[in-house]
């Protein structure tokens, strides 16, 4: 996994149960996918238990769909001692459409937990995660 590289992490179809009173998508919805695509890639990095610090930095470019297929990315931005910066993106592909549109971005701060729930040195360094790139 290289620094920049945007990893797809889940994808899937917005749907009507996912809407607000006015029929487009919830923002909260399109915040748990990417709450969800930090933690899945930060607590393979970290090898165990990551909490969520700070989300930064959001911004709903496009409106999304019902039917819309919404496709999120993660990039690391930053390892740090005991938090892991990611920058998450979410792209659509509207029905009829072959493209993906970005819609949304922001930047999720997760922390690697011990077992008393505090934070603890992130185990996968970056010279670790390059060595493992070069040896590809
Ligand atoms: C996550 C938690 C254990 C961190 O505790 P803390 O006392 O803030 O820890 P620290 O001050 O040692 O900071 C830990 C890391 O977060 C970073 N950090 C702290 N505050 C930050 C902020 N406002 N913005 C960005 N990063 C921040 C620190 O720089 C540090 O990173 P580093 O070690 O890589 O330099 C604690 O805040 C907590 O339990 N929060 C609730 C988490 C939660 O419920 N999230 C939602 C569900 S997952």
């Amino acid at each position: 996994m290289n620094r920049k590289e945007r990893v797809l992490v889940s994808r899937t179809i917005a749907v009507p149960a996912d809407t607000n009173p006015w029929g487009d998508i919830f923002g909260g919805w399109i915040l748990s996918l990417m709450d969800i695509a930090a933690g899945t890639v930060a607590a393979r990095l970290a090898r165990g238990s990551i909490a969520t610090k700070a989300i930064t930095d959001v911004i709903f470019d496009l409106p999304i769909f019902v039917g819309d297929e919404v496709s999120v990315y993660s990039e690391i931005e930053k390892i740090g001692n005991t938090s892991i910066t990611l920058n998450v993106f979410v792209t659509i592909k509207r029905k009829g459409e072959d493209s993906e549109q970005d819609a949304v971005r922001g930047t999720f701060v997760m922390v690697a937990l011990n077992e008393h729930r505090r934070p603890r040195p992130v185990r996968e360094k970056w010279s670790e995660i390059q060595e493992k790139c070069d040896g590809k």
